[in-house]
Protein backbone atom coordinates (compact mmCIF):
# COMPACT_ATOMS: atom_id res chain seq x y z
CA UNK A 1 0.00 0.00 0.00
CA UNK A 2 1.09 2.89 -0.43
CA UNK A 3 -1.29 6.06 1.26
CA UNK A 4 -0.99 9.97 1.37
CA UNK A 5 -1.49 11.65 4.23
CA UNK A 6 -2.34 15.18 3.76
CA UNK A 7 -2.47 16.66 7.44
CA UNK A 8 -4.26 19.64 7.49
CA UNK A 9 -3.64 21.22 4.20
CA UNK A 10 -5.63 22.15 1.18
CA UNK A 11 -8.68 23.79 0.62
CA UNK A 12 -11.49 21.74 -0.48
CA UNK A 13 -11.31 23.02 -4.17
CA UNK A 14 -7.44 22.39 -3.81
CA UNK A 15 -8.21 18.84 -2.34
CA UNK A 16 -10.62 18.02 -4.88
CA UNK A 17 -7.89 19.64 -7.96
CA UNK A 18 -5.11 17.82 -6.46
CA UNK A 19 -7.53 14.48 -6.13
CA UNK A 20 -8.25 14.58 -9.61
CA UNK A 21 -4.38 14.69 -11.06
CA UNK A 22 -3.74 11.72 -8.77
CA UNK A 23 -6.98 10.05 -10.79
CA UNK A 24 -5.90 11.08 -14.07
CA UNK A 25 -1.99 10.10 -13.48
CA UNK A 26 -3.30 6.70 -12.28
CA UNK A 27 -5.95 6.25 -15.26
CA UNK A 28 -3.00 4.48 -17.38
CA UNK A 29 -1.26 2.68 -14.76
CA UNK A 30 -1.26 -0.32 -12.73
CA UNK A 31 0.26 0.48 -9.85
CA UNK A 32 1.45 -2.82 -7.61
CA UNK A 33 -0.01 -1.47 -4.54
CA UNK A 34 -3.44 -0.24 -2.86
CA UNK A 35 -3.61 3.42 -3.33
CA UNK A 36 -5.11 4.91 -0.15
CA UNK A 37 -5.53 9.13 0.53
CA UNK A 38 -5.90 10.44 3.56
CA UNK A 39 -7.89 13.86 3.58
CA UNK A 40 -9.49 16.68 6.13
CA UNK A 41 -12.95 15.29 7.22
CA UNK A 42 -14.95 18.27 4.68
CA UNK A 43 -12.99 16.31 1.68
CA UNK A 44 -14.37 12.90 2.49
CA UNK A 45 -17.35 12.34 0.56
CA UNK A 46 -16.63 14.70 -2.42
CA UNK A 47 -13.34 12.80 -2.58
CA UNK A 48 -14.71 9.63 -2.06
CA UNK A 49 -17.20 10.74 -4.83
CA UNK A 50 -14.74 11.96 -7.23
CA UNK A 51 -12.61 8.06 -6.77
CA UNK A 52 -15.65 6.05 -7.09
CA UNK A 53 -14.14 4.80 -10.74
CA UNK A 54 -11.06 4.98 -9.69
CA UNK A 55 -8.35 2.38 -7.70
CA UNK A 56 -7.82 5.07 -4.81
CA UNK A 57 -9.13 4.47 -1.87
CA UNK A 58 -10.20 7.54 0.65
CA UNK A 59 -9.26 7.82 4.04
CA UNK A 60 -10.00 9.73 7.38
CA UNK A 61 -6.94 10.96 9.56
CA UNK A 62 -8.65 10.44 12.63
CA UNK A 63 -12.48 9.96 14.20
CA UNK A 64 -13.80 10.12 17.44
CA UNK A 65 -13.56 7.99 20.50
CA UNK A 66 -17.37 8.11 21.38
CA UNK A 67 -20.07 6.76 19.34
CA UNK A 68 -22.33 9.83 19.06
CA UNK A 69 -23.56 12.39 21.46
CA UNK A 70 -22.53 15.82 22.77
CA UNK A 71 -19.42 15.98 21.44
CA UNK A 72 -19.14 19.62 19.61
CA UNK A 73 -16.48 19.26 16.94
CA UNK A 74 -16.29 15.85 16.89
CA UNK A 75 -16.60 13.45 14.13
CA UNK A 76 -17.31 9.72 14.74
CA UNK A 77 -16.57 6.91 12.43
CA UNK A 78 -19.89 6.04 11.29
CA UNK A 79 -20.46 9.85 9.77
CA UNK A 80 -16.42 8.79 8.12
CA UNK A 81 -17.91 5.71 6.94
CA UNK A 82 -21.18 7.21 5.54
CA UNK A 83 -19.06 9.69 3.32
CA UNK A 84 -17.65 6.70 1.41
CA UNK A 85 -14.33 6.54 3.14
CA UNK A 86 -13.09 3.26 3.49
CA UNK A 87 -10.02 4.07 6.22
CA UNK A 88 -9.08 5.92 8.95
CA UNK A 89 -5.75 6.74 10.52
CA UNK A 90 -5.06 6.62 14.04
CA UNK A 91 -2.59 6.91 16.25
CA UNK A 92 -0.59 9.30 13.93
CA UNK A 93 2.51 10.88 16.36
CA UNK A 94 0.16 14.52 15.31
CA UNK A 95 -2.02 13.45 17.39
CA UNK A 96 -0.64 11.39 20.12
CA UNK A 97 1.46 14.84 20.76
CA UNK A 98 -0.76 17.45 20.20
CA UNK A 99 -4.02 16.31 21.31
CA UNK A 100 -2.83 13.88 23.79
CA UNK A 101 -4.39 11.25 22.22
CA UNK A 102 -3.37 7.88 24.90
CA UNK A 103 -3.21 4.62 24.49
CA UNK A 104 -6.85 4.32 26.24
CA UNK A 105 -8.43 6.69 23.84
CA UNK A 106 -6.89 5.11 20.71
CA UNK A 107 -7.89 1.42 21.76
CA UNK A 108 -11.57 3.25 22.11
CA UNK A 109 -11.12 4.54 18.78
CA UNK A 110 -9.65 1.65 16.74
CA UNK A 111 -12.74 -0.46 18.51
CA UNK A 112 -15.01 2.19 16.90
CA UNK A 113 -13.89 2.49 13.88
CA UNK A 114 -13.76 -1.57 13.28
CA UNK A 115 -17.24 -1.34 14.72
CA UNK A 116 -18.47 0.78 11.67
CA UNK A 117 -16.90 -0.63 9.18
CA UNK A 118 -13.42 1.37 8.83
CA UNK A 119 -9.79 -0.45 8.39
CA UNK A 120 -7.15 1.44 10.12
CA UNK A 121 -3.81 2.49 9.17
CA UNK A 122 -2.46 2.69 12.82
CA UNK A 123 0.65 4.34 13.49
CA UNK A 124 3.86 3.72 16.02
CA UNK A 125 6.94 4.99 16.60
CA UNK A 126 9.50 6.38 18.63
CA UNK A 127 10.65 10.08 18.82
CA UNK A 128 13.97 11.15 18.70
CA UNK A 129 15.27 10.57 22.83
CA UNK A 130 14.12 7.15 22.94
CA UNK A 131 15.61 6.06 19.70
CA UNK A 132 19.23 7.23 20.95
CA UNK A 133 18.05 5.87 24.00
CA UNK A 134 18.02 2.37 22.04
CA UNK A 135 14.47 2.04 23.41
CA UNK A 136 12.14 2.04 20.19
CA UNK A 137 11.47 -1.51 20.52
CA UNK A 138 10.18 -1.12 23.96
CA UNK A 139 8.72 1.91 22.29
CA UNK A 140 6.84 0.94 19.93
CA UNK A 141 5.46 -2.77 21.58
CA UNK A 142 3.86 -0.68 24.12
CA UNK A 143 2.18 0.79 21.63
CA UNK A 144 1.18 -2.31 20.03
CA UNK A 145 -0.19 -3.87 23.21
CA UNK A 146 -1.81 -0.42 23.81
CA UNK A 147 -3.94 0.22 21.81
CA UNK A 148 -4.62 -2.97 18.95
CA UNK A 149 -3.14 -6.40 20.78
CA UNK A 150 -6.18 -6.12 22.72
CA UNK A 151 -8.25 -7.10 19.44
CA UNK A 152 -9.42 -10.32 18.31
CA UNK A 153 -7.88 -11.87 15.20
CA UNK A 154 -10.81 -11.28 13.03
CA UNK A 155 -10.39 -8.03 13.98
CA UNK A 156 -6.43 -7.69 13.51
CA UNK A 157 -7.14 -8.52 10.24
CA UNK A 158 -8.74 -4.93 9.02
CA UNK A 159 -5.33 -2.80 10.88
CA UNK A 160 -2.57 -1.69 8.77
CA UNK A 161 0.70 -0.65 10.88
CA UNK A 162 2.73 1.93 9.66
CA UNK A 163 6.10 2.66 11.29
CA UNK A 164 6.26 6.70 11.67
CA UNK A 165 9.81 7.56 13.70
CA UNK A 166 8.93 11.00 14.80
CA UNK A 167 11.97 12.19 14.39
CA UNK A 168 11.37 11.24 10.56
CA UNK A 169 8.25 13.06 10.11
CA UNK A 170 8.36 16.68 8.16
CA UNK A 171 12.26 16.53 8.93
CA UNK A 172 13.31 15.72 5.88
CA UNK A 173 15.48 12.84 8.48
CA UNK A 174 14.55 9.48 6.94
CA UNK A 175 15.35 6.53 8.78
CA UNK A 176 17.95 4.42 6.65
CA UNK A 177 16.78 1.59 4.76
CA UNK A 178 18.31 -0.89 7.20
CA UNK A 179 16.66 1.05 10.15
CA UNK A 180 13.65 0.80 8.23
CA UNK A 181 13.80 -3.06 7.45
CA UNK A 182 15.14 -3.95 11.13
CA UNK A 183 11.80 -2.30 12.69
CA UNK A 184 9.39 -3.86 10.45
CA UNK A 185 11.18 -7.28 10.95
CA UNK A 186 10.15 -6.82 14.43
CA UNK A 187 6.91 -5.08 14.15
CA UNK A 188 5.50 -7.99 11.99
CA UNK A 189 7.64 -10.78 14.88
CA UNK A 190 5.42 -9.47 17.02
CA UNK A 191 2.34 -10.30 15.49
CA UNK A 192 3.68 -13.34 14.71
CA UNK A 193 3.75 -13.89 18.92
CA UNK A 194 0.23 -12.65 19.24
CA UNK A 195 -1.64 -13.22 15.84
CA UNK A 196 0.52 -16.19 14.42
CA UNK A 197 2.67 -16.44 11.69
CA UNK A 198 0.39 -16.24 8.87
CA UNK A 199 -1.23 -13.37 10.02
CA UNK A 200 1.95 -11.79 10.81
CA UNK A 201 2.72 -12.29 6.86
CA UNK A 202 -0.95 -11.05 5.51
CA UNK A 203 -0.22 -7.58 8.35
CA UNK A 204 0.45 -4.39 5.88
CA UNK A 205 3.34 -2.50 7.47
CA UNK A 206 3.73 0.51 5.81
CA UNK A 207 6.83 3.50 6.50
CA UNK A 208 7.03 7.17 7.29
CA UNK A 209 9.16 10.00 7.71
CA UNK A 210 9.93 11.57 5.21
CA UNK A 211 9.59 8.79 2.53
CA UNK A 212 9.79 10.89 -0.99
CA UNK A 213 10.15 10.37 -4.49
CA UNK A 214 13.80 10.43 -4.41
CA UNK A 215 14.45 7.78 -2.06
CA UNK A 216 10.84 5.97 -1.78
CA UNK A 217 12.32 2.83 -4.20
CA UNK A 218 15.41 2.03 -1.74
CA UNK A 219 12.78 1.67 1.12
CA UNK A 220 10.47 -0.44 -0.74
CA UNK A 221 12.94 -2.44 -1.56
CA UNK A 222 13.25 -4.29 1.98
CA UNK A 223 11.66 -7.49 2.29
CA UNK A 224 9.26 -6.37 5.36
CA UNK A 225 8.86 -2.52 4.15
CA UNK A 226 5.53 -2.90 2.68
CA UNK A 227 4.43 0.66 1.09
CA UNK A 228 4.90 3.83 2.97
CA UNK A 229 2.14 6.78 4.37
CA UNK A 230 3.52 9.75 3.01
CA UNK A 231 2.67 13.57 4.10
CA UNK A 232 4.82 16.08 2.62
CA UNK A 233 5.55 14.34 -0.60
CA UNK A 234 1.50 13.31 -1.05
CA UNK A 235 0.68 16.68 -1.66
CA UNK A 236 2.40 16.93 -5.15
CA UNK A 237 0.85 14.83 -7.38
CA UNK A 238 3.98 13.79 -9.54
CA UNK A 239 6.25 12.37 -6.48
CA UNK A 240 2.68 10.97 -5.06
CA UNK A 241 2.63 9.32 -8.52
CA UNK A 242 6.21 8.38 -8.10
CA UNK A 243 6.45 6.84 -4.66
CA UNK A 244 3.32 4.52 -5.93
CA UNK A 245 5.33 3.12 -9.22
CA UNK A 246 7.96 2.82 -6.81
CA UNK A 247 6.12 -0.44 -4.87
P1 LIG B 1 6.14 13.24 6.03
O1 LIG B 1 4.94 12.78 6.99
O2 LIG B 1 6.14 12.30 4.85
O3 LIG B 1 5.83 14.66 5.67
O4 LIG B 1 7.40 13.12 6.85
C1 LIG B 1 4.61 11.44 7.13
C2 LIG B 1 3.45 11.31 8.08
O5 LIG B 1 3.41 12.04 9.09
O6 LIG B 1 2.54 10.48 7.87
Amino acid sequence: MVAGNWKMNTTLQEGIQLGTQIKNALQDKQPACEVVIATPFIHLSKMAELMQDSIVKISAENCADKTSGAYTGEVSAAMVRSTGAQYTILGHSERRAYYHEDYDILRQKVLLALENGLKVIFCIGEVKEEREAGRQNEVVKAQLEGSVFNLTAEQFANITLAYEPVWAIGTGLTATPAQAQEMHAYLRSLVAEQYGQNMAEDTTILYGGSCNAKNAAELFANPDVDGGLIGGASLKADDFMTIIMAR
